[in-house]
């Protein structure tokens, strides 16, 4: 072959190559600067601050999903409140307004009576007698039952336990609740609770609470060590007094609405996740009540411990509300029961 036709190919072969690169490089980085467009873009309510376990369980969750649906699926989780009270989300996810929120049974359950059983006062012994009865065959049957409502219950968060506080005096003693106007949050049972201890209840949205307390609209209020440092509520209520009258858990919901929209797969995948986030929620949790109390005792807070006698008198005080229930959901709280440590000796 002569020398002018062999530099001729040899050209040939490296512009082929450098242009075949050139292709391959382009086409990456095409790939690379591809922007899924998601399908669905939905939004999740929630009402605690930004870094609150709950409000990152959300956004876990809602990260968690558009992983696994490489996109197609973008939950924006909007927190502090700002799509609204609770209960004002609830009845906006039965109208499709909204398509995801983390509750408090307590709102739910003026209208899902069944929500009832689980709250209940003094219902568990401490937060493992909770957990088995949210893990076992309770918990995944009392996820069912906001279907009829247009809700869809995707997984349990937790709360903890909540106890009283109170601006003007410290509470030791059933005689000491005797006339307090003590806010609850909106739900017939807080309500019935609260009376029964012989204070006045006051059903106050979450967010008007430390107002409520300043201006001595409320003489005090109940809640978890976290949303009570969070909320900043010990600048205006110092003496809180544990007494873990109630423990309420939390549920992940989805509208019905929303749930139609989607495949089998896609429901799917969100019960998976939701349950993820669940866990991970629940390990943040316990860390940050802990947190919170500390914090909330740098403050000043004054904390004060039932004397056993006491506790048995505000227990006993409840046997009305009991009652109450026993009648139509007596089978599911001697179940509940039967899950402590007592009922299982
Ligand atoms: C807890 C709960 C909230 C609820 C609040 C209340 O902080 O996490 O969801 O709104 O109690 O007392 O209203």
């Amino acid at each position: 072959m002569e020398a002018g036709s062999r530099d001729k190919r040899v050209k040939w072969i490296v512009i082929c190559a450098a242009a075949l690169i050139l292709a391959v490089v382009l086409f990456l980085c095409l790939q690379g600067d591809k922007v899924t467009v998601p399908e669905y873009v939905f939004t999740y309510a929630e009402n605690q601050t930004p870094d609150y376990p709950t409000t990152l369980g959300g956004q876990r969750f809602a990260q968690l999903v558009e992983e696994r649906t490489q996109g197609r699926i973008r939950i924006q989780v909007q927190s502090q409140g700002v799509l609204g009270s609770e209960t004002e989300v609830i009845k906006q996810m039965q109208y499709g307004g909204i398509d995801f929120a983390r509750v408090s049974i307590a709102q739910m359950s003026d209208f899902i009576p069944e929500m009832n059983v689980l709250q209940l006062p003094y219902l568990y012994e401490d937060s493992a007698h909770m957990w088995r009865v949210l893990d076992g065959e309770i918990g995944e049957r009392f996820l069912g039952y906001p279907q009829e409502y247009g809700l869809v219950g995707l997984s349990w968060y937790d709360a903890g336990a909540r106890n009283l506080y109170c601006s003007t005096s410290p509470i030791r003693t059933l005689e000491d609740m005797q006339g307090l106007r003590i806010r609850v949050q909106e739900a017939e049972m807080m309500s019935q609770m609260m009376n029964a201890l012989g204070a006045v209840a006051v059903q106050i949205p979450y967010d008007q609470v430390y107002a409520a307390l300043e201006r001595r609209q409320v003489d005090g209020a109940e809640n978890n060590w976290s949303s009570y440092e969070t909320m900043q509520h010990y600048e205006v209520a110092g003496y809180y007094t544990v007494d873990e009258h109630i423990r309420i858990p939390e549920m992940q919901i989805c509208a019905q609405h929303t749930w139609e929209l989607l495949s089998d797969k896609d429901r799917e995948i969100i019960l998976e996740c939701a349950r993820e986030s669940a866990l991970y929620e629940r390990e943040l949790w316990t860390a940050h009540e802990m947190e919170a109390r500390e914090n909330a005792l740098r403050n000043q807070v004054q904390e004060i411990y039932l004397s056993a006698e006491e506790k048995e008198k505000f227990q006993a005080a409840m046997e009305p509300i009991y009652q109450q229930y026993y009648e139509e959901f007596g089978k599911d709280i001697e179940e509940i029961f039967s899950q402590g440590k007592k009922g299982r000796e």
